[in-house]
Protein backbone atom coordinates (compact mmCIF):
# COMPACT_ATOMS: atom_id res chain seq x y z
CA UNK A 1 0.00 0.00 0.00
CA UNK A 2 1.25 3.60 -0.34
CA UNK A 3 3.08 5.36 2.80
CA UNK A 4 1.56 8.97 2.12
CA UNK A 5 2.72 9.84 5.72
CA UNK A 6 6.11 9.17 5.15
CA UNK A 7 6.83 11.23 1.60
CA UNK A 8 7.57 14.50 4.05
CA UNK A 9 7.30 16.82 1.76
CA UNK A 10 8.88 19.42 4.36
CA UNK A 11 11.88 18.01 4.61
CA UNK A 12 12.67 17.54 0.78
CA UNK A 13 11.04 21.20 0.62
CA UNK A 14 13.88 22.46 2.76
CA UNK A 15 16.96 20.30 0.95
CA UNK A 16 15.69 21.25 -2.45
CA UNK A 17 15.18 25.29 -1.87
CA UNK A 18 18.57 26.50 -1.61
CA UNK A 19 19.42 24.67 -4.55
CA UNK A 20 15.84 25.87 -6.75
CA UNK A 21 14.66 28.67 -4.66
CA UNK A 22 11.26 29.02 -5.21
CA UNK A 23 10.62 25.51 -5.56
CA UNK A 24 7.52 23.76 -4.49
CA UNK A 25 6.57 20.01 -3.37
CA UNK A 26 4.19 18.42 -4.22
CA UNK A 27 2.64 14.29 -3.59
CA UNK A 28 -0.60 13.94 -5.30
CA UNK A 29 -2.49 10.59 -4.72
CA UNK A 30 -3.29 10.22 -8.48
CA UNK A 31 -2.60 12.14 -11.45
CA UNK A 32 -2.76 11.00 -15.09
CA UNK A 33 1.09 11.80 -15.42
CA UNK A 34 3.58 13.66 -13.90
CA UNK A 35 4.82 15.38 -16.74
CA UNK A 36 2.01 15.82 -18.17
CA UNK A 37 0.52 17.83 -14.99
CA UNK A 38 3.46 19.93 -15.34
CA UNK A 39 3.53 20.87 -18.57
CA UNK A 40 -0.35 21.73 -18.22
CA UNK A 41 0.23 24.62 -16.03
CA UNK A 42 1.39 27.00 -18.72
CA UNK A 43 0.83 29.99 -16.72
CA UNK A 44 3.30 28.98 -13.65
CA UNK A 45 7.38 28.62 -14.61
CA UNK A 46 8.47 27.97 -10.98
CA UNK A 47 10.41 24.94 -9.82
CA UNK A 48 8.10 21.80 -8.87
CA UNK A 49 8.84 18.51 -8.10
CA UNK A 50 5.79 16.95 -8.54
CA UNK A 51 5.29 13.51 -6.83
CA UNK A 52 2.22 10.73 -7.67
CA UNK A 53 1.23 7.78 -5.90
CA UNK A 54 -0.27 6.93 -8.34
CA UNK A 55 -0.09 7.54 -12.55
CA UNK A 56 -3.32 6.67 -14.32
CA UNK A 57 -1.63 7.37 -18.24
CA UNK A 58 1.93 7.16 -17.21
CA UNK A 59 4.07 7.99 -20.36
CA UNK A 60 7.11 6.78 -21.78
CA UNK A 61 9.48 8.23 -24.54
CA UNK A 62 8.26 7.64 -28.36
CA UNK A 63 4.84 7.49 -27.01
CA UNK A 64 4.65 4.16 -25.20
CA UNK A 65 2.76 3.95 -22.06
CA UNK A 66 4.47 3.52 -18.15
CA UNK A 67 2.99 1.31 -16.09
CA UNK A 68 2.82 2.31 -12.31
CA UNK A 69 1.19 0.78 -9.48
CA UNK A 70 0.54 2.70 -5.80
CA UNK A 71 3.34 1.62 -3.56
CA UNK A 72 4.92 -0.35 -6.57
CA UNK A 73 6.56 2.15 -7.86
CA UNK A 74 7.93 5.76 -7.60
CA UNK A 75 6.61 8.27 -10.12
CA UNK A 76 7.74 12.05 -9.67
CA UNK A 77 8.64 14.59 -12.41
CA UNK A 78 11.07 17.58 -11.67
CA UNK A 79 9.81 21.18 -13.54
CA UNK A 80 12.27 24.20 -13.53
CA UNK A 81 13.01 26.89 -15.65
CA UNK A 82 16.62 25.51 -17.22
CA UNK A 83 18.43 27.17 -20.03
CA UNK A 84 21.43 24.86 -20.58
CA UNK A 85 23.90 25.69 -23.69
CA UNK A 86 22.93 22.46 -25.28
CA UNK A 87 19.92 19.97 -24.13
CA UNK A 88 21.79 16.66 -25.72
CA UNK A 89 23.15 14.45 -22.71
CA UNK A 90 20.61 15.54 -20.16
CA UNK A 91 18.40 12.29 -19.97
CA UNK A 92 22.11 10.78 -19.53
CA UNK A 93 23.19 13.08 -16.80
CA UNK A 94 19.61 12.53 -14.61
CA UNK A 95 20.16 8.69 -15.06
CA UNK A 96 23.78 9.21 -13.47
CA UNK A 97 22.23 10.93 -10.68
CA UNK A 98 19.63 8.80 -9.71
CA UNK A 99 22.19 6.08 -9.91
CA UNK A 100 25.12 7.30 -8.20
CA UNK A 101 22.24 7.87 -5.39
CA UNK A 102 20.85 4.80 -5.32
CA UNK A 103 24.23 3.13 -5.70
CA UNK A 104 27.35 4.74 -4.90
CA UNK A 105 30.58 3.66 -6.33
CA UNK A 106 33.56 2.16 -4.50
CA UNK A 107 37.04 3.13 -6.65
CA UNK A 108 37.13 0.19 -8.89
CA UNK A 109 33.71 -1.05 -8.03
CA UNK A 110 31.54 -2.52 -10.66
CA UNK A 111 28.47 -1.12 -10.93
CA UNK A 112 25.05 -3.25 -10.50
CA UNK A 113 22.82 -0.23 -11.97
CA UNK A 114 23.20 0.64 -15.37
CA UNK A 115 22.17 2.88 -18.19
CA UNK A 116 20.88 1.95 -21.56
CA UNK A 117 21.23 5.52 -23.70
CA UNK A 118 19.11 7.42 -23.96
CA UNK A 119 17.14 7.29 -21.01
CA UNK A 120 17.08 3.70 -19.29
CA UNK A 121 17.84 2.23 -15.95
CA UNK A 122 19.00 -1.25 -15.78
CA UNK A 123 19.91 -3.66 -13.46
CA UNK A 124 23.08 -5.79 -14.76
CA UNK A 125 22.36 -9.38 -14.34
CA UNK A 126 22.98 -13.21 -15.40
CA UNK A 127 20.90 -12.40 -18.82
CA UNK A 128 22.33 -9.49 -19.13
CA UNK A 129 19.94 -6.99 -17.51
CA UNK A 130 16.28 -5.75 -16.88
CA UNK A 131 15.02 -2.28 -16.99
CA UNK A 132 14.94 -1.12 -13.75
CA UNK A 133 13.21 2.60 -14.57
CA UNK A 134 13.01 5.34 -17.48
CA UNK A 135 13.62 9.31 -17.76
CA UNK A 136 11.30 11.50 -19.85
CA UNK A 137 12.62 14.88 -20.26
CA UNK A 138 10.13 16.93 -21.93
CA UNK A 139 9.97 21.03 -22.43
CA UNK A 140 8.36 23.78 -23.45
CA UNK A 141 8.62 27.87 -23.88
CA UNK A 142 7.19 29.71 -20.86
CA UNK A 143 7.45 33.15 -20.37
CA UNK A 144 10.29 33.94 -22.83
CA UNK A 145 12.63 30.68 -21.68
CA UNK A 146 12.34 26.84 -21.50
CA UNK A 147 11.03 25.26 -18.94
CA UNK A 148 11.94 21.77 -18.84
CA UNK A 149 10.28 18.69 -17.48
CA UNK A 150 12.26 15.88 -16.31
CA UNK A 151 9.81 13.07 -15.28
CA UNK A 152 11.56 9.69 -13.55
CA UNK A 153 9.57 6.04 -13.20
CA UNK A 154 11.26 3.74 -10.96
CA UNK A 155 9.88 -0.26 -10.59
CA UNK A 156 10.54 -0.33 -6.40
CA UNK A 157 9.34 -3.89 -5.81
CA UNK A 158 7.35 -6.14 -8.41
CA UNK A 159 3.50 -5.20 -9.41
CA UNK A 160 0.62 -7.22 -9.36
CA UNK A 161 -0.33 -8.00 -12.94
CA UNK A 162 -2.30 -5.32 -14.27
CA UNK A 163 -4.58 -6.12 -17.47
CA UNK A 164 -1.97 -4.89 -19.79
CA UNK A 165 0.21 -7.11 -18.36
CA UNK A 166 -2.37 -10.17 -18.72
CA UNK A 167 -2.76 -9.06 -22.59
CA UNK A 168 0.88 -9.10 -22.99
CA UNK A 169 1.86 -12.20 -21.68
CA UNK A 170 2.80 -15.00 -23.81
CA UNK A 171 1.07 -17.24 -25.86
CA UNK A 172 2.51 -20.66 -23.75
CA UNK A 173 -0.40 -20.10 -21.06
CA UNK A 174 1.49 -22.19 -19.04
CA UNK A 175 4.12 -19.95 -18.63
CA UNK A 176 4.11 -18.82 -14.83
CA UNK A 177 2.69 -15.45 -14.37
CA UNK A 178 5.69 -14.43 -12.28
CA UNK A 179 8.18 -14.76 -15.64
CA UNK A 180 6.37 -11.21 -16.91
CA UNK A 181 6.18 -9.59 -13.30
CA UNK A 182 10.09 -10.24 -13.44
CA UNK A 183 10.71 -8.74 -16.65
CA UNK A 184 11.49 -5.82 -15.35
CA UNK A 185 13.70 -5.42 -12.20
CA UNK A 186 13.01 -3.08 -9.38
CA UNK A 187 15.16 -0.92 -6.49
CA UNK A 188 14.48 -3.21 -3.76
CA UNK A 189 16.38 -5.96 -6.07
CA UNK A 190 19.55 -3.51 -5.10
CA UNK A 191 18.47 -2.07 -2.03
CA UNK A 192 16.25 -4.59 0.30
CA UNK A 193 13.18 -3.36 1.72
CA UNK A 194 13.11 0.70 0.58
CA UNK A 195 10.11 2.02 -0.13
CA UNK A 196 9.44 4.75 -2.54
CA UNK A 197 9.32 7.86 -0.31
CA UNK A 198 12.59 6.72 0.34
CA UNK A 199 13.76 6.15 -2.74
CA UNK A 200 12.43 9.53 -3.01
CA UNK A 201 14.49 11.39 -0.09
CA UNK A 202 17.78 9.19 -1.75
CA UNK A 203 17.56 10.62 -5.40
CA UNK A 204 15.62 14.29 -5.20
CA UNK A 205 18.72 16.02 -3.88
CA UNK A 206 21.60 14.28 -5.93
CA UNK A 207 19.02 15.13 -9.35
CA UNK A 208 18.17 18.56 -8.53
CA UNK A 209 21.79 19.65 -8.06
CA UNK A 210 22.87 17.39 -10.83
CA UNK A 211 20.53 19.60 -13.05
CA UNK A 212 22.13 22.77 -11.64
CA UNK A 213 25.17 21.66 -12.69
CA UNK A 214 24.32 20.38 -16.35
CA UNK A 215 22.82 24.15 -16.89
CA UNK A 216 26.35 25.42 -16.15
CA UNK A 217 28.60 22.90 -17.58
CA UNK A 218 26.75 20.18 -19.87
CA UNK A 219 27.21 16.68 -20.15
CA UNK A 220 30.84 16.83 -20.90
CA UNK A 221 32.13 16.84 -17.09
CA UNK A 222 30.10 13.50 -17.27
CA UNK A 223 31.49 11.79 -20.39
CA UNK A 224 34.39 9.46 -17.97
CA UNK A 225 31.87 8.71 -15.39
CA UNK A 226 29.06 7.89 -17.64
CA UNK A 227 31.17 4.87 -19.46
CA UNK A 228 31.33 3.01 -16.05
CA UNK A 229 27.69 2.81 -15.89
CA UNK A 230 27.49 2.40 -19.76
CA UNK A 231 25.60 -1.15 -20.84
CA UNK A 232 25.91 -0.75 -24.30
CA UNK A 233 29.64 -0.23 -24.78
CA UNK A 234 31.63 -2.71 -26.52
CA UNK A 235 27.78 -4.33 -27.16
CA UNK A 236 26.84 -5.17 -31.36
CA UNK A 237 23.61 -2.86 -31.36
CA UNK A 238 20.91 -1.62 -33.74
CA UNK A 239 19.58 1.79 -33.81
CA UNK A 240 15.94 3.02 -35.46
CA UNK A 241 16.11 6.34 -36.52
CA UNK A 242 17.00 7.86 -40.57
CA UNK A 243 19.19 5.69 -41.22
CA UNK A 244 18.58 2.44 -39.13
CA UNK A 245 22.46 1.63 -38.21
CA UNK A 246 23.97 -1.69 -36.66
CA UNK A 247 27.12 -1.99 -35.25
CA UNK A 248 29.90 -1.75 -31.96
CA UNK A 249 28.63 0.58 -29.33
CA UNK A 250 31.80 2.61 -28.47
CA UNK A 251 30.14 4.83 -26.04
CA UNK A 252 29.21 8.54 -26.37
CA UNK A 253 30.20 11.73 -27.02
CA UNK A 254 31.18 15.08 -25.04
CA UNK A 255 27.70 15.68 -25.84
CA UNK A 256 25.94 12.22 -24.72
CA UNK A 257 25.80 11.45 -28.46
CA UNK A 258 26.08 7.20 -28.85
CA UNK A 259 28.60 6.78 -30.51
CA UNK A 260 28.69 3.61 -33.32
CA UNK A 261 31.06 1.96 -35.53
CA UNK A 262 29.51 0.37 -38.03
CA UNK A 263 32.74 -1.40 -39.26
CA UNK A 264 33.41 1.78 -41.84
CA UNK A 265 33.23 4.83 -39.68
CA UNK A 266 32.20 5.87 -36.34
CA UNK A 267 28.31 7.76 -36.37
CA UNK A 268 27.49 10.10 -33.63
CA UNK A 269 23.98 9.38 -33.08
CA UNK A 270 21.72 11.80 -31.71
CA UNK A 271 18.31 10.35 -31.60
CA UNK A 272 16.29 6.99 -31.69
CA UNK A 273 16.23 3.79 -29.90
CA UNK A 274 18.49 0.91 -29.49
CA UNK A 275 18.15 -2.83 -29.27
CA UNK A 276 20.67 -4.83 -28.18
CA UNK A 277 21.17 -8.44 -28.11
CA UNK A 278 23.18 -8.84 -24.63
CA UNK A 279 26.36 -10.87 -24.36
CA UNK A 280 25.95 -11.89 -20.77
CA UNK A 281 28.51 -14.73 -19.38
CA UNK A 282 25.53 -17.07 -19.34
CA UNK A 283 24.28 -18.61 -22.77
CA UNK A 284 21.09 -17.15 -22.36
CA UNK A 285 20.06 -13.96 -24.42
CA UNK A 286 17.48 -10.89 -23.62
CA UNK A 287 16.52 -8.48 -25.90
CA UNK A 288 16.67 -4.99 -24.25
CA UNK A 289 13.85 -3.44 -26.02
CA UNK A 290 11.39 -3.93 -22.94
CA UNK A 291 9.76 -1.39 -21.26
CA UNK A 292 7.58 -1.86 -17.83
C1 LIG B 1 10.73 5.58 -20.51
O1 LIG B 1 11.26 4.61 -20.01
O2 LIG B 1 10.37 5.59 -21.69
C2 LIG B 1 10.52 6.81 -19.65
C3 LIG B 1 9.57 6.56 -18.51
C4 LIG B 1 9.31 7.79 -17.69
C5 LIG B 1 8.19 7.58 -16.71
C6 LIG B 1 8.03 8.76 -15.78
S1 LIG B 1 6.98 8.41 -14.41
C7 LIG B 1 6.94 10.09 -13.98
C8 LIG B 1 6.83 10.87 -15.27
N1 LIG B 1 5.45 10.99 -15.68
C9 LIG B 1 5.21 10.31 -16.80
O3 LIG B 1 4.10 10.22 -17.36
N2 LIG B 1 6.33 9.74 -17.26
C10 LIG B 1 7.45 10.02 -16.40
Amino acid sequence: MATKASWDPETLWQQLQPVWPGISVEVLPEVASTNTLLLQRTADSTPCLLVAEHQTQGRGRMGRQWHSAPGASLTFSLGLPLAPQRWEGLSLAVGLAVADALEPLAAEQAPQLVLKWPNDLWLRGAAGGRKLGGVLVETTLRGGQRYCVVGVGLNIRPRAQSPADVSARPANPAAPAATLTHGYACVQELVRGIEAPQVLARVALPLARALRRFESAGFAPLARHFETRDLLRGQTIDTTGTPPLHGLAQGVDDNGALLLHDGLVQHHVHSGEVSVRLQPPATAHHHATASP
